[in-house]
């Protein structure tokens, strides 16, 4: 029997290099993903293959260490997945065979690698019998039962034991770690739990996911610099050294903060530092505190913390606007999100700034870059008569110096908040969706 698993991709809205912080994201499902056709391979074995270009057939054995490919090479995130799920004590008795497809662009920001890993995880789980409580399999709707829920312990499990997608998507986040990024919880979590219609907002440690529906007549825009921005590759470095400086930032706050009973005090909790960024934002006023901090910490530093604490206000007030329908003010954020990762987080380019500016110029309410940044894409927030008019100035302002042909669909393309990951029975007619 043939199965597909089907991951999609995510575009972030807002909440940018905030999760490996522990502090929330608001990201939407793609309607676009990452496939892989399947069928259970005759032992632990894994092969795939791929007509997409730049992925060449690779096989590895379902046995602990999985060795890592050459660095940039695509099976790693495949890898990534299968060494999660063993580490975690999932035994893989069987491995899959089959052909990987999809059209997230890769290299993006669109997290076609976590789609990848997520997809290659469910399909080893369906190989192994192993249930993933809350996929609809039969459906392929939303993951709509993963409303706001706690997350369970990750614990050593007994073979038959249904793991959930929030257990799937903290597992996973940890397994992708595997090609050497040292990222957070997001773009798992986004892709696990998808739901139609809605952006989601995930909180971090304990993993929550909560959606939001976008309210009608919004579209996103998802705009790429043509500039590719790879995980496991150049980003890579760049990305860990972000995240470096903002554990630095935070250890310097709170090895002077314990010795500071004024700061501690304020906190009702006297004598004891803030060891998060979330004990650091958590009385809500980011103005007092950085304030406090601008003469404690390096310069440097203290920029990349001014976007961590400034970004999780805006995610919060964004949530808030977008229940509020207030998406003139969800835009106004979005604006200011992209400034600070471009002055404060130095994480934007000429190419991504000039997409915003023209977006914003020909009418989006809104404009940032999206993911990591050094490259890889922008997202517009447009109403729906918008949306035409700030396409046709991209593709005039910034595409048509670019490039001697209109934007392609991977280039630039209205994003729709989608369902989640899931895995179906491919049917014999071939199509399978
Ligand atoms: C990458 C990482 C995510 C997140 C974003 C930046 O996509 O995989 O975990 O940190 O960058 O917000």
């Amino acid at each position: 029997m043939n199965w597909l698993a089907i991951a999609p991709g995510r575009v972030n809205l807002i909440g940018e290099h905030t999760d490996y912080n522990g502090l929330p994201v608001l990201p939407m499902a793609l309607d676009r993903d990452v496939r892989i056709e399947f069928a259970v391979a005759d032992g632990p074995v894994v092969r795939l293959d791929s007509p997409l270009a730049r992925l060449d057939t690779f096989a590895f054995q379902l046995k602990r260490p999985i060795e890592a490919a050459d660095q940039g090479h695509w099976s790693n995130y495949v890898r990534a997945a299968a060494n999660g799920l063993l580490e975690h004590g999932v035994p893989l008795k069987q491995g899959i065979e089959g052909t990987v497809t999809g059209d997230v662009p890769i290299a993006s920001g669109l997290s076609s690698s976590s789609a990848l890993v997520v997809a290659s995880a469910l399909a080893l789980l369906k190989a192994n019998g192993v249930e993933v409580a809350g996929a609809s399999e039969t459906t392929g709707g939303p993951a709509s039962s993963t409303r706001a829920q706690p997350e369970p312990a990750l614990s050593p499990r007994s073979p038959v034991a249904p793991i959930s997608r929030l257990e799937l998507a903290t597992l996973m986040a940890r397994a992708e770690r595997f090609v050497g990024l040292e990222g957070g919880g997001m773009d798992q979590a986004a892709c696990l739990h998808g739901a139609e219609g809605h952006a989601l907002r995930i909180d971090f440690e304990p993993l929550r996911v909560t959606p939001v529906a976008v309210p009608e007549g919004w579209r996103w825009v998802v705009a790429s610099s043509l500039v590719r921005a790879e995980k496991s590759r150049g980003a890579r470095d760049a990305y860990n050294e972000r995240a470096g400086q903002c554990r630095e930032a935070l250890a310097v706050l709170g090895s002077v903060f314990a010795n500071d009973a004024s700061v501690t005090a304020e906190r009702d909790r006297p004598g004891v530092a803030p060891v998060s960024y979330r004990d650091l934002i958590a009385d809500g006023d980011v103005d007092g505190l950085l304030e406090r901090t601008r003469r404690i910490l390096p310069p440097a530093l203290f920029r990349r913390f001014r976007h961590v604490v400034t970004e999780g206000r805006r995610v919060a007030l964004a949530e808030v606007a977008m229940r509020e329908a207030d998406m003139r003010g969800f835009g106004d954020l979005m604006v200011r999100s992209h400034e600070s990762l471009r002055d404060d987080y130095a994480v934007s380019t000429s190419e991504l700034d000039e997409i915003v500016t023209v977006a914003l110029e020909a009418g989006a309410a809104g404009a940032r870059l999206t993911g990591a940044g050094f490259g890889g894409c922008a997202v517009a927030l447009c109403d729906a008569p918008t949306m035409g008019p700030v396409m046709d100035a991209l593709s005039e302002r910034f595409y048509g110096p670019r490039l001697s042909r209109p934007p392609s669909r991977e280039e630039m393309f209205a994003a729709k908040p989608s369902g989640g990951a899931r895995v179906r029975i491919r049917d014999s007619s071939g199509g399978g969706l």
